[in-house]
């Protein structure tokens, strides 16, 4: 019996010790850290950041970018997701009264589909970038009938035209006042009052009902401004109108802090809807007032851990976020370096003007 118990006990140390030796030996990190490293191997975000398991990955373009070879180099290596930054808006895409131009919003499409890569739809309805013409009849305001079969046209007219090529669309963006009142009080509100934001939805889920529709906004994680997203967006899940919450994500070296966007992620998700970082940016100016700075060794520590901090938000969130979209592939482009303070330059992505990846590129793919 015991020689039994001795084989058997023998025979599982054996069996553990060959298994251990059979075991996989753990994958080293090949993940460069330097630009030297960078060079060498051919990976990108969407390597590291594979859709299935964590989330699409994005940037906002504008045709242009298609012209330039080590842009689009630099987008067929990192993103597998593209937004238009302008051209897909009113004042591009009808910018007269029924005529209708989609050749350069065409053009993203269709590099987006020869590459593998999603398209976000931006923006349906939304209070800038759209024309005057929309809210007038003649010298006179239009009547809310006639704005609202106006918003009725745009939409059909633009969201099937593309229909099956676009992954989602910012239906409405950002109708939601950031101080006391509801919703902010831009043109469509003076004349149509909330029912712009119900008409734009209904109109977009018949236009292409396996488009998925999402409301988008700046500030979502204010707390007073998040709850009144949050009403709105359980308003519209109730009537079926809405698959998801866009949180732009114009953020920056400082703010917001961990607390504020996951409470913002857990009462957004709590709508049973997706989440995406529809817009993001990291600005090195926490204050409207800070002075234009060079890209200095210390704001580019700041930065790096910043959007380290970001990035491992998203991927405890992957289950619930969709996709996170840059507003911007590198920073030689991009509209921070006019806002709030025109001229004022920005350094507010992951790689540099020259389109070299930065040290906060390195932070967010070594996890
Ligand atoms: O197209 C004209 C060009 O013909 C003209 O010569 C030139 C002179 O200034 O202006 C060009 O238009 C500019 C347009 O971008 C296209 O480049 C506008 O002036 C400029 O104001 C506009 O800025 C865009 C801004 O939306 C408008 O509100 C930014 O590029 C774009 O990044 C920004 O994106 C918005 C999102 O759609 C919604 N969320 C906020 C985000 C940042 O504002």
């Amino acid at each position: 019996m015991k020689s039994i118990v001795f084989s058997l006990t023998f025979l599982s140390l054996f069996t553990l010790v060959a298994c251990e030796g059979e075991d996989p030996v753990p994958e080293e990190n090949t993940r460069p850290k330097t630009v030297a490293e960078y060079n060498k191997v051919t990976e990108g975000l969407i390597d590291y950041y594979p859709r299935d398991e964590y989330f699409a990955v994005g940037a906002a373009i504008e045709p242009a970018s298609l012209d330039k070879p080590g842009e689009v180099a630099l987008m067929k290596r990192h993103f597998n997701s593209l937004t238009a930054e302008n051209v897909m808006k009113w004042s591009t895409l009808q910018p007269t009264e029924g005529n209708f131009n989609f050749g350069p919003a065409d053009r993203i499409v269709d590099f987006a589909q020869a590459n593998g890569m999603l398209v976000f739809g931006h923006t349906l309805c939304w209070h800038n970038q759209v024309p005057a013409w929309v809210f007038k009849d003649g010298e006179a305001t239009a009547s809310k009938e006639l704005v609202l079969q106006r918003l009725q046209t745009h939409i059909t007219t633009v969201m099937t035209h593309f229909k099956g090529k676009i992954y989602g669309w910012d239906v409405v963006n950002e109708a939601i006042d950031d101080g006391s009142a509801t919703y902010k009080n831009n043109i469509w509100y003076q004349i149509c009052g909330a029912d712009y934001i119900y008409k734009a939805f209904e109109t977009a889920r018949v236009a292409d009902p396996a488009a998925k529709l999402f409301y988008n906004d700046y500030s979502a994680t204010n707390a007073t401004k998040r709850e009144k997203i949050y009403n709105l967006l359980v308003d519209l899940k109730g009537r079926g109108l809405v698959d998801g919450m866009g949180l732009q994500g114009h953020w920056n070296i400082e703010a917001p802090s961990n607390a504020l966007i996951t409470a913002a992620f857990d009462r957004y998700k709590s709508v049973d809807i997706e989440l995406r970082i529809s817009e993001m940016d990291v600005s090195i100016y926490p204050s409207d007032s800070d002075p234009e700075s060079e890209y200095t060794s210390d704001i580019s520590l700041k930065q790096s851990a910043a959007f380290g901090r970001y990035f491992s938000l998203f991927r405890s969130y992957r289950n619930d976020i969709s996709g996170v979209t840059l507003w911007g592939m590198a920073d030689n482009h991009t509209w921070l370096d006019n806002f709030p303070v025109a001229g004022r330059k920005n350094y507010p992505l992951l790689f540099d003007v020259n389109l070299v990846p930065k040290q906060a590129y390195f932070t967010v793919i070594n996890f």
